[in-house]
């Protein structure tokens, strides 16, 4: 049900408050984190290991991590629901994922030949998504580009269809119109092709075309525009560079009907879903299977991984070498073993009732305080994924979520962290990620701090 609430002039006003307040007690915590952005500078560009780790006030640098929990460098416990940008869901440390990597270490961790653990981890995940065959990479970007570039392969053609919003990695096809401002979007009913960030040729960005995401009548008219141009459509199922954004009933659907009467592909990003919403991720999950599902993150239990699947027919043209689909660290030791021990031993279909359970407390918690406090604003979870929205409406594409005051996940953001609970930075745009070894304690932890925030809000 739609909730009709808004935020006040005087919520803003006290937002900004909060932000500030929140800001200096971060600061004052974690003097060593900035001495080690000090540090850092002169031998790290930027003082950082990859630009998304710089978020304001200021970057945690971590010392390890134990079960649920991660330790910063100036000695701070937090319950770690940042769990490395989604990759956590096996927690730290677990023993089975020690147990694999250090008995796999001693044996070379390194061939570029196949190990047998190849094949058991490619049968897993044959079995969760109902696609047959599989191949292996190492990221996430590196799994939507040969995504994209298997496509092209298969139908000859050059255009690919993206979602305005969703993010599927860093290379130049799909770095476009990803997380763009309002003037660079263009017409709501024909978004631009606009690049994200520099240094990405025009001349491969106009290959990519943006459709808003739950709209199947642009989704139609692109297609119509592009006869027989288009070679495929690629899309988070549920978009999880917004928040958490779920597709409408029927999108899925339709998307999956536009996209093969065009004789196009249709490849689901499940770098996010994957294997933290469902047992089957989101193609499990919301029951439509695409011809193509990407994976990374959570499938490796904390190591470097990425995969792709599909069909008999799109994967036949890579066993044919119609693609060829490469990569040195394709399929590594190290990664297949912690990859089997994650997928056969670790995320079985009890973890995600596990998830469910902590899920539940989580979301009905903040739900509880929402009420309480009459704040504009909705929780939302899948499996071991969630989000609280600052809206008091629905939100539905990438233009809704862009309209959302970024100074309500920031400021709540601060009170989760100073509460000794690491969301992800960039709050707006992310999500929890919960593991195997968080405890009700964990996730009622994060409802207090929730609820110590709108109090704040309400002062
Ligand atoms: C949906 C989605 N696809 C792809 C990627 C890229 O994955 P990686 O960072 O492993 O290259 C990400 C990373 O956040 C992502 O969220």
């Amino acid at each position: 049900m739609e909730t009709v609430r808004s935020w006040t002039e005087r919520d803003l006003r006290r937002l900004d408050e909060i932000v500030v307040e929140g800001e200096r007690r971060f600061k004052e915590r974690q003097p060593r984190s900035r001495a080690l952005i000090g540090e850092a500078r002169a031998v790290l560009a930027g003082g950082a290991t990859s630009s998304w780790q710089i978020a304001r006030p200021q970057m945690v640098w971590v010392s390890h991590g134990e079960g649920s929990k991660i330790f910063d460098a100036d000695g701070g416990e937090y319950v770690d629901l940042h769990g490395g940008y989604g990759v956590g869901a096996v927690g730290h440390g677990h023993p089975k994922i020690v147990e694999a990597v250090a008995g796999r270490a001693p044996r070379g961790t390194h061939f570029a030949q196949p190990t047998e653990d190849a094949i058991v981890v490619a049968g897993e995940l044959a079995g969760r998504f109902g696609l047959p065959l599989w191949r292996f990479s190492n990221s996430g970007t590196e799994a939507t580009m040969d995504a994209v570039h298997l496509m092209r392969a298969i139908t000859g053609r050059d255009l690919i269809v993206k979602v305005e919003g969703c993010y599927h990695g860093h290379h130049d096809s799909l770095m476009v119109s990803v997380s763009n401002g309002e003037e660079e979007l263009g017409p709501a009913e024909r978004p631009s092709s606009a690049p994200s960030g520099t240094g990405i040729p025009a001349a491969i960005t106009d290959l990519t075309l943006i459709v808003p995401y739950n709209d199947l009548d642009a989704l139609e008219r692109v297609f119509a525009e592009h006869r027989g141009k288009i070679a495929g459509m690629i899309l988070e199922p549920i978009m999880m560079n917004a928040g958490v954004i779920p597709p409408e009933q029927g999108y899925l659907e339709g998307v999956r009907e536009v996209v093969h009467a065009h004789d196009a592909l249709l490849a689901f990003d499940e770098v996010k879903c994957g294997v933290t919403t469902s047992y089957g991720g989101a193609t499990g999950y919301l029951g439509v299977r695409p011809d193509i599902v990407c994976l990374a993150k959570a499938m490796g239990g904390g190591v470097p991984c990425g995969a792709i699947g599909g069909t008999e027919e799109v994967m036949g043209r890579i066993a044919d070498g119609t693609y060829e689909q490469v990569g040195t660290f394709n399929g590594n030791p190290l990664t297949m073993a912690a990859a089997r021990t994650t997928l056969t031993e670790i995320l079985t279909p009890e973890a995600y009732e596990h998830f469910d359970r902590l899920a539940g407390i989580m979301v009905d918690g903040s739900r509880a305080v929402i009420e309480e406090y009459e704040l504009a604003a909705y929780p939302l979870s899948f499996g071991a994924k969630g989000s609280i929205t600052f809206s008091g409406s629905r939100v539905h594409n990438y233009r809704d979520f862009l309209a959302l005051d970024d100074r309500f996940s920031q400021a709540h953001w601060l009170f989760q962290h100073n509460g000794g609970v690491f969301l992800p930075p960039w709050g707006k745009a992310e999500q929890w990620t919960l593991s195997v070894q968080h405890s009700e304690d964990d996730a009622r932890r994060f409802v207090d701090n929730f609820e110590a925030f709108a109090r704040a809000l309400r002062r």
